[in-house]
């Protein structure tokens, strides 16, 4: 069966501590755990697309180190297609991470062989693009890289969603055509427009400067106070569903993930995002990255409280 949904982008191995708090610059605290975790957003998003009933095929790299075998096999035994996920030589993508008692993060990711998915190498794998029914791109890989599969994707009439995180600026003005769901958080949101983006309304300020940029629509996830639906016709506030929050970590993509695979079963919007904000809401109570991500069969049995 091809895959109707198909990730571009980045797997990390997530080198987890638990602090009581996060530290400051130049301080060294006594952390409680230490944890390996499979991560990286693009894995995050296609483990959460899999896990929430999409049919998912990856393309990326890992290193040529140990972890990269352990990252290729966390997605595999979701069931995810991993012929286009490469070997290089040289290290995988880490992401060191702190998360403290109030359940908050701080993320510093090195590329490793993320920074070796190129363009070539997407071409080499157009097949699985041309499989696909919902793209979906993030920011962890290089961005000409990033640029080529969304303009592909486009090419190929496939619906587009791209997540720019992490985002530290202006995207390239002529990839906004290419977007049907533009999902950044605030503070994503906040460097693309250049709109800080503090309260609800200030959400609508950034995500119309988006829409007429050339989004086709766009998402703004907003945490714990749900997300912001701009379409260009009007808003719609989805609140979040309320849980007891262990580590965020991943929350973003659960969302990205689930919603994907909402669209590629054809749920509709509004209730692509109800479903997204569930799983997001669920991951939110475990720890880790792919470790957090529940499954269908979670979604379906979560009563909002
Ligand atoms: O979004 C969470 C992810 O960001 C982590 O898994 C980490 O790898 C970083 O890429």
């Amino acid at each position: 069966m091809p895959a109707k949904v198909v990730v571009v982008g980045s797997l990390n191995m997530d080198l987890v501590t638990r602090a009581s708090r996060l530290p400051r610059g130049g301080e060294t605290l006594v952390g409680q755990s230490f944890a390996t975790v499979p991560g990286g957003k693009g894995a995050n998003q296609a483990v959460a697309a899999a896990r929430l009933g999409a049919d998912v095929a990856m393309i990326g790299c890992v290193g040529s180190d140990a972890y990269g075998a352990q990252l290729r096999d966390a997605l595999l035994v979701e069931g995810i297609d991993c012929q286009a996920v490469n070997e290089v030589e040289g290290s995988s993508g880490v992401a060191l991470i702190v998360v403290d008692d109030s359940s908050q993060n701080a993320i510093v990711i090195v590329a490793g062989s993320n920074g070796q998915l190129t363009p070539a190498s997407l071409l080499a794998f157009d097949a699985v693009l041309q499989a696909a029914e919902v793209i979906v791109c993030q920011l962890e890989v290089p961005m000409d890289t990033v640029g080529y599969a969304l303009k592909r994707a486009r090419a190929l009439g496939k619906t587009v969603i791209f997540n720019p995180a992490p985002a530290s600026g202006p995207l390239p003005a002529d990839w906004y055509a290419a977007i049907d769901y533009l999902i950044p958080n605030e503070s994503e949101a906040s460097a693309l427009s250049g709109v800080p983006v503090d309260s609800l309304d200030a959400a609508k300020v950034a995500a119309t400067h988006l829409l007429n940029a050339g989004a086709g629509k766009v998402i703004v996830t907003l945490g714990s106070q749900g997300a912001l639906f701009a379409d260009g016709q009007g808003f719609e506030h989805l609140p979040a569903p309320k849980v007891q929050a262990v580590d965020t970590t991943a929350a973003g993509d659960t969302f990205v993930g689930g919603f994907a695979a909402a669209l590629a079963n054809g749920q509709g919007e509004a209730e692509a995002i109800r479903f997204g904000q569930v799983a997001a809401a669920l991951s939110v109570t475990r720890a880790g990255a792919q470790p957090s991500i529940p499954t269908l069969h979670d979604v379906q049995g979560f009563v909002r409280p």
